[in-house]
């Protein structure tokens, strides 16, 4: 039986051992996903041992995403670009550190919502880790402006483009966000306890506007209400959790599993 695992502190409320042995199962893989507590002074022994217990890959969550870096053997070009790794494969005995975030969040937003990105202006709100994965992974396609806005000043400044984005304050761009295709929030306001916090306000916002937030709990944040009831087409962060974990299982098994069913065992515990 292959060993596969999560790495994280906290880790026991992670969703990903039951996605990941549901589909090993159901494909019938001699496979186990286990969560592994792994505290901050620990990481370079825990990915160690890992590898000497010839773990076969394993996900890489808070807050080691950035740390694990030192401890791989090779890092592809996506990873280096992120500065974080989520998912790692054992290749003949070598780590080798990917990102499977991003990728995840754009699959999931085109093949949930049946979108194309051709020409979409797109506004993240955030330039945290999960902005600047989402960023990078929007830029390869053929979008025609991806632009941040953020609490800090300067935090976007520090990775865009500026020959497709634009760095506003949250301000800025509440009085913006008519001019936009799709919204995405990347930042964690919303999240489960703070249920009731908004990332930017949507007093502007024109119906049929495509509109995500990454966070999966709640299901439906009060910021994704209020845009479904101003008429927008929205989405949560079940689909970015379930698409990055079906690329990863894809590179740990070279099978794409089934995302619709991974997506019902997900929701059906969050529900
Ligand atoms: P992650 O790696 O998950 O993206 P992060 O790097 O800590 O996490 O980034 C979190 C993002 O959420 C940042 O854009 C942060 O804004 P700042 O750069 O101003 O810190 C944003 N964020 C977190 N809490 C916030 C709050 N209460 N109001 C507005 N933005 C917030």
């Amino acid at each position: 039986m292959k060993l596969f695992g999560l790495i994280g502190c906290p880790v026991h409320h992670s969703l990903s051992p039951l996605m990941h042995n549901d589909a090993f199962q159901s494909l019938r893989i001699d496979a186990h996903y286990h969560a592994f507590h792994v505290e901050p002074h620990l990481l370079k022994e825990a990915v160690q041992g890992l590898k000497a217990l010839q773990c076969a890959g394993f996900n890489v969550t808070i807050p080691h995403k950035t740390a694990v870096m030192a401890y791989m053997d090779e890092l592809d070009e996506t990873a280096k670009q992120m500065g974080a790794v989520n998912t790692v494969v054992n290749e003949n005995g070598k780590w080798i550190g990917y990102n499977t975030d991003g990728e995840g969040f754009v699959r999931a937003l085109c093949e949930q919502m049946n979108i194309d990105l051709s020409g979409a202006r797109i506004l993240l709100v955030g330039a945290g880790g999960a902005a600047r994965g989402i960023y990078f992974t929007l830029l390869k396609h053929r979008v025609s402006a991806v632009d941040v806005c953020n609490r800090t000043a300067g935090k976007a400044e520090t990775f865009i483009a500026k020959q497709t984005s634009s760095v506003y304050s949250l301000e800025e761009a509440e009085e913006r966000l008519g001019e936009y295709d799709i919204i995405i929030n990347t930042t964690s306001v919303g999240m489960y306890p703070n249920v009731d916090a908004m990332p930017i306000s949507l007093q502007t916002l024109k119906k049929g506007t495509i509109v995500s937030d990454i966070i999966y709990n709640p299901l439906m944040t009060k910021w994704l209400q209020e845009a479904k009831e101003r008429g927008a087409r929205v989405q949560n962060g079940v689909g970015m959790f379930v698409y990055q974990g079906a690329l990863a299982f894809e590179k740990w098994t070279g099978i794409f599993p089934d995302t619709k069913r991974m997506e019902k065992v997900v929701i059906q515990q969050l529900g």
